[in-house]
């Protein structure tokens, strides 16, 4: 007897269909797998032959071949396990193969036959979607992820018993049902309020927020970078569905538990300076996302930028360029997401206390310029904001409470509104940031005096061409922010003040 069934793999952030055959005949009893199975799928039929058995399914010693197609896919075996199980038992008559079809059928099998989780839930759900399958079957801790889509009916099976009974209609089960909102909610994100002075390095979150432009803190220790730092996501406009279900996907590929749900925050990524190149964007043999792309529509935070490895850094041009970090594997070459607020901070100097009144740096101009030269020029050069953050005064920190994240949002959002109707719907990345020379001329109208001052700044500071660029999209952000076409001095002026690291040291 011959049966089939549809599977699913992780594929990038998206499944793919695997359709398994299971052929029964007489002959020499032992089953095989074909199809390019790797090690993992070959587990496989090692938990599915124990399953099958310790679930009380009694099957004759037969010769048995499954097959999986596309043959030349690289599958994930344990994503395999329930579908090469049910269309076992359906090559044995145990059940009827009608049942299968139509479905898509994914969990890893326990040797007792129970079904545990697997990853990338919300991407079968969307696969089923698209081959408009009747039903998904998914494990119990997949089955409110995959149902957060809302397209396709997801049944949460617990094990492969419950699955048949399912299958065959003895004991049917409601889909699942995503979880109600305020179930989701994440713990709110803290609030901008709560920093107290630091007015500089608060307006350019609120820049870097509206023009999508970079940022790099650089002050003492203490001084608030970190606190700053995790309050750039609330000051984003809300996820659109669209990159709910992208940020959902990559963080159900990558994490160790399943999301209960859509993700509908902003993600904010600090990893540690010591994160190796895979680590930061992706790879592995069965390739998974790494920090650029789990920061996907959010911020990716590198706090003492000088520390991170080189090669990490470097690695993060692809992403920081083309928005997407491309795995490259023998037989194929896939793209993660990774288009994200890259925000970063450090010291002024080795010691830290370099502009510190009440802390004396004994850091020589060259240990300084060898601390900053580790910052990979390309890198900075992505880097629109360059703002200090000085030690916080004692009066400030015991000042009233700021302006709330709600309300520099709101601005923000209506920044963000003047960017789209200006760029048009159809632009890729409608943020000043990703504007390119022409349309930064086109775009950039300076008023008479503010064309001066410019010209000034640019022979008095030294600015290079690139650092003039960088200024006046920044320009452009602070009079979207103010409501206005035209650019003005004021705008100018202060866009200036954002290169830092533009002026010598000490300076
Ligand atoms: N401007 C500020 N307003 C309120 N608290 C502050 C401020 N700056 C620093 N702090 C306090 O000091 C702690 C350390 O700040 P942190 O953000 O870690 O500094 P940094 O990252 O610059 O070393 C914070 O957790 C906060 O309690
Ligand atoms: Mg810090
Ligand atoms: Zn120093």
């Amino acid at each position: 007897m011959l049966a089939r069934a549809t599977a699913a793999t992780p594929w990038g952030i998206e499944a793919l269909p695997v359709e398994i055959e299971v052929d029964v005949r007489f002959g020499l009893p032992q089953m095989q797998i074909v199809g390019l199975p790797d090690t993992a799928v070959r587990e496989s039929r090692e938990r599915v032959r124990a399953a099958v058995k310790n679930c009380g399914f009694d099957l004759p010693a037969r010769a048995v071949v499954i097959n999986l197609a596309p043959a030349d896919l690289r599958k994930a075996g344990n994503h395999l396990d329930l579908a090469i199980a049910l269309a076992l038992l359906a090559a044995h008559e145990k059940i009827d193969g009608e049942h299968l079809a139509g479905r898509i059928l994914c969990g890893e099998l326990g040797l007792d036959g129970g079904i545990r989780p697997i990853r990338g839930g919300l991407a079968i759900a969307d696969l089923g979607r698209r081959m408009e399958s009747s039903e998904i079957l998914l494990p119990a801790e997949n089955a409110a992820e995959g149902a957060a889509l809302d397209a396709v009916p997801v049944i949460a099976v617990a094990s492969l018993p419950e699955a048949v009974e399912h299958l065959t209609a003895r004991t049917v089960i409601e889909p699942a049902r995503a979880r109600p909102a305020e179930v989701l909610r994440e713990p709110a994100a803290p609030d901008l309020s709560e920093v107290r002075g630091q007015e500089t390095a608060k307006r350019a979150l609120e820049v870097a927020a509206a023009g999508g432009h970079n940022l790099l803190f650089v002050g003492p220790p203490g001084s608030g970078k970190t606190m700053l730092a995790r309050r750039l996501p609330g000051l984003l406009p809300p996820l659109s569905l669209a990159e709910s279900v992208a940020v959902t996907k990559i963080h159900s590929l990558a994490g160790s538990r399943p999301p209960s749900g859509l993700i509908r925050t902003r993600p904010f990524r600090s990893p540690h300076t010591d994160t190796s190149t895979p680590g930061l964007v992706g790879g592995g043999s069965v390739p998974r996302p790494g920090e650029a792309s789990l920061a996907h529509a959010g911020v990716l935070f590198l706090d003492e930028l000088p520390e991170f490895r080189r090669d990490a850094l470097e690695a993060l041009r692809q992403p920081l360029e083309e928005g997407f970090v491309t795995v490259v594997r023998a037989q194929a070459s896939l793209r993660f997401p990774a288009r994200f607020s890259l925000l970063a901070a450090m010291n002024p100097c080795p010691c830290g206390h370099l502009g510190d009144e009440r802390h004396e740096c004994r850091c020589t101009p060259n240990m300084i310029q060898r601390y900053r030269a580790r910052i990979s020029g390309p890198l900075l050069d992505r880097i629109d904001l360059h703002v200090e953050v000085p030690a916080v005064r004692l009066d400030e920190l015991k000042g009233p409470p700021g302006e709330a994240t709600e309300a520099v949002a709101a601005r923000v959002l209506a920044a963000r509104e003047r960017q789209l109707a200006r760029f048009g719907k159809g632009a890729p990345l409608p943020v000043n940031a990703a504007l390119s020379p022409t349309e930064l001329e086109r775009h950039c109208r300076l008023e008479e005096e503010a064309g001066k001052l410019l010209d000034r700044a640019f022979e008095r500071l030294g600015l290079s061409a690139r650092a003039m660029t960088r200024v006046l999209k920044v320009a452009r952000t602070l009079a979207d922010l103010a409501g206005k076409e035209s650019i003005a001095t004021a705008q100018i002026a202060e866009a200036i003040q954002y290169r830092a690291l533009d002026r010598p040291v000490g300076g």
